[in-house]
């Protein structure tokens, strides 16, 4: 085992930016946007602007039995489904901006190669052993249950719908033989009786890591959120059990031992291993096999490790706080995560999101609707970073309106196009500044600082307030210079606003670059650049006088009340 890894020095500028793995059964909902792939998104644009190395991966979470239910009842085999519905996700993760290096499925060759690898080495190490195990067996299906797959009583807090693997009331992990009155849910039988059968199966030995883990644990405490630790350490004070990842199944990874054909190592266990894949394949496609070491084993020289930020909803805490982390330790050498700065969840219509619960708003048809970067704005302004917050259609309309609108998108277009009637679509020559173009370019600089402090801290909310506080200074600057009343009196004071102006929103097209970057790209083409807002780094630089601006179009558009009839994609 190796000892857990000491925290890393303030200038590794290597981040690894891990996403919780979707399960490739539904196309994704914004809960699942703003629980993880958005602040994953955020984080990894905002390093990768500050000149930091970047890996961010993820992937289509593919075996597990809902996936197996499903494709049995449309007649095809699980992985036909599994990449009907990892297309879907593909497509909106793209037409909402999600950046990833390799997001990929867990269906690949590589995959399975990495996991049985893992899968060996535990074995060989002495973390994982062979035992007899009972195992809820349903005479009407004639199949064994997968824990999600029955229904049943939590024995810790009395739910009644507690799951197999799982219960959503009070976040603990279970064995379904836990559970009280258990039930199948794929016949939905409720009389015929769920059997307990014995079968043999492997067991990751998590006893064993109870000790470092906490030690782990608390090293990291200072810069990990509070309620995630606590949790973690919580549950390991419970007693940490031997956990089977094998079950009676044929989807899933094969154990890559004789013997075992009828069984597949749990999706679980595959999954988070996923990361691990994921940043091979990554490498591989690069044509560097060796290049994902880089993110994962101590640097050569300084014998440290690579940030690794884990983003993921709070309903995967144990996973990656303990089980991952175990896993990583009992293997050897790789790194342990930084941070796994879970998010809490986006309720939708006073619940958890929940595809069988039908209260799922998705991510396809907000975007159709309202366009990328009002979505992403929206969902980063009332991220569930410390409670849990409430989608609702209202404030997304009235966020757009009363902030993007009304704070940035305003500033932009009236400068522009004051510009562009007024000094030939060209940026004017500043003259002297006064000291309140000076304080104006001293906000943005601070901006920089502020919203940067925020997002390495992965307090995306408070980064994104700073940036529009920014926004809200540019305003009141314009509004007190009013260049559109000087110009007819003293033109070089409309001038030297305009040019404030422009360095202004030369700045803001950055500070909102991580979190609305399709109308920074816009507004960075607007302000006359050519190329990428993604090359420009992290510092506010010169929008040059002279520079010739071209005719500007509004970066945001106004939508009409929900409900509404006429409400347009901006
Ligand atoms: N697919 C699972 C879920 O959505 C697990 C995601 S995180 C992983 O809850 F790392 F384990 F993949
Ligand atoms: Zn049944």
């Amino acid at each position: 085992m190796t000892i857990p890894q000491p925290i890393h020095a303030p200038d590794n500028q290597r981040v690894l930016v891990c996403v919780a793995w979707p399960y490739a059964k539904t196309s994704t909902h914004v809960g699942q946007i703003v629980g993880s792939f958005l602040p994953g998104d955020i984080f990894a644009r905002y390093h990768r602007l500050a000149g930091h190395e970047v890996l961010m991966v993820s992937g289509s979470d593919a075996h597990g039995t809902p996936i197996t239910v499903d494709a049995d009842k449309e007649g095809i085999a699980p992985g036909e489904l599994a990449a009907r519905y990892h297309a879907q996700i593909v497509d909106v993760l793209d037409a909402l901006g999600i950046s990833f290096d390799c997001y990929t499925i867990t269906t690949t060759e590589n995959h399975y190669r990495v996991t049985q690898d893992v899968f060996l080495r535990l074995l060989e190490n002495g973390y994982i052993f062979k035992d007899a195990m009972e195992s809820p067996y349903c005479p009407t299906d004639r199949r064994y249950l997968p824990d999600r797959y029955i229904l049943g009583t939590c024995p810790y807090c009395g739910f009644t719908d507690a799951r197999g693997d799982q219960c959503d009331n009070c976040g603990r992990t279970l064995d379904p033989i836990q559970l009280i009155d258990p039930r199948c849910r794929i016949c939905g039988s409720l009389t015929s009786k769920i059997e307990i059968r014995t079968t043999e199966h492997f067991f990751l030995d998590l006893p064993k890591f109870s000790e470092p883990l906490v030690v782990w644990l608390e090293r990291n405490r200072g810069h990990w959120r509070p309620s995630v630790t606590n949790f973690a350490l919580n549950w390991i004070k419970e007693g940490l059990r031997p956990r089977a990842i094998t079950r009676d199944l044929d989807w899933g990874v094969p154990i890559p031992l004789p013997g075992y054909e009828g069984k597949r190592i749990y999706v679980w266990f595959d999954a988070v291993i996923g990361y691990l894949s994921a940043s091979i394949e990554w490498a591989q496609r690069q044509g560097q096999p060796d290049a994902w070491k880089r993110w994962w084993e101590l640097d050569a020289d300084t014998q440290e490790p690579a940030r690794g930020y884990y983003f993921i909803g709070k309903d995967n805490i144990p996973f990656h706080t303990i089980i991952w982390p175990a896993m990583l330790m009992g293997y050897g050498n790789l790194a342990l995560p930084y941070d796994v700065p879970a998010n809490e969840f986006m309720q939708m219509g006073g619940q958890k999101a929940s595809s069988s619960r039908g209260n799922v708003i998705w991510t396809r048809d907000v975007l159709d609707q309202y366009g990328a970067d009002p979505l992403r704005y929206y969902l980063a302004a009332s991220m569930p970073e410390t409670r849990d917050t409430e989608f609702t259609y209202d404030e997304l309309v009235r966020r757009n309106n009363d902030e993007l609108v009304a704070a940035y998108g305003n500033a932009a277009h009236r400068v522009l196009t004051f510009a562009q009637r007024n000094f030939e679509g060209k940026v004017p020559e500043p003259g002297a500044l006064t000291p309140a173009d000076e304080a104006m370019l001293a906000t943005i600089e601070h901006g920089f600082s502020a919203v940067a402090a925020a997002i390495e801290a992965v307090r995306l909310r408070d980064g994104l307030n700073e940036a529009m506080n920014v926004a809200r200074a540019a305003n009141r600057y314009l509004d007190e210079q009013a260049p559109w009343k000087t110009i007819k009196t003293d033109r070089e004071a409309a001038a030297r606003a305009v040019w404030t102006m422009l360095q202004a929103l030369n700045g803001l097209k950055l500070l909102f670059a991580p979190y609305t970057p399709f109308s920074s790209q816009k507004l960075h083409t607007l302000l006359g650049f050519d190329g990428e807002v993604t090359d420009c780094g992290w510092a506010p630089a010169a929008v040059p006088a002279g520079q010739t601006l071209p005719a500007p179009t509004p970066l945001f558009a106004k939508f009409d009340a929900p409900g509404s009839e006429h409400a347009v994609a901006g």
